[in-house]
């Protein structure tokens, strides 16, 4: 009973969006000056981050490396947005040390040009379930936020205080979520582009009736496990092009 209680005091205080929620509405000031989201990135994927706090190595190593491939995520018709709940300057002050001082794994000199959100009243970090009591009761965790054209959260991604994100599988990730639109198709474990992918269970028509008349090229292991070729340059192609 207690417990139970406890469970429902934290969900009513910290409500977070889940996947197929339309991504609450805020205005914020950044670094990069006041943004409406996510109506500012209609038509744009947006991938929405948090971090614990500013002049922090962990998160210090992530701003540098997504900084390094913020031009990539761009390319696939994607932008970047941070935040913590540091105040402008604090901010500020932050990428302007990372750029002077900072080298890691090859990379230095390097300018965070996407915006980081001030968020010192925590206002977004509640609205998006990125304060976590039983983690840090001020301190944001790491999430990660995926949004779509259309301002539908799509896919979420927790990370605890002491572990940095693997950016790698969150621009997979990225792509295989777009792939899964563009195509209509799944993708199965580890998948990248080129891999094959799976058509979607019995159950819709089109699939059904592609089975039957042979119309695709599709592997079937059993009337549930189908999945058919898609060359990395036509998923690239199209993704990247978007
Ligand atoms: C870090 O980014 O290094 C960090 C931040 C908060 C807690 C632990 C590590």
């Amino acid at each position: 009973m207690e417990n139970t209680q406890h469970t429902n005091t934290v969900e009513s205080s910290f409500a977070m969006p889940r996947i197929g929620d339309k991504a609450p509405e805020f205005k914020a000031v950044t670094t990069q000056g006041e943004i409406n989201f996510p109506s500012d990135y209609d038509g744009k994927w947006v991938i929405l981050f948090s971090h614990p706090a500013d002049f922090t190595p962990v998160c210090t190593s992530e701003f540098m490396t997504f900084a390094h491939l913020e031009e990539k995520f761009n390319k696939a018709n994607c932008e970047l947005v941070g935040l913590s709940v540091d105040g402008l300057y604090s901010h500020i002050a932050w990428l302007r040390t990372i750029k002077d001082k900072i080298s890691y794994k090859g990379m230095k000199d390097i300018e965070v040009k996407f915006p980081l959100i001030e968020d010192i009243t925590m206002e977004v970090a509640k609205k998006y379930g990125m304060i976590q009591p039983g983690e840090h009761k001020t301190q944001a965790v790491r999430a990660v936020f995926f949004i779509d054209p259309q301002g539908i959260v799509r896919s979420i991604i927790y990370y605890p205080l002491s572990l940095g994100r693997n950016f790698d599988e969150i621009y997979r990730a990225l792509i295989a979520m777009q792939t899964s639109d563009k195509f209509n198709v799944a993708t199965p474990a580890d998948w990248e582009p080129g891999d094959d992918v799976i058509i979607s269970p019995a159950g819709s028509c089109g699939v059904a009736e592609e089975r039957m008349t042979g119309t695709e090229d599709l592997d079937c292991k059993d009337w549930f496990f189908c999945t058919k070729k898609l060359d990395k340059d036509t998923v690239l192609n199209e993704v990247l092009k978007s």
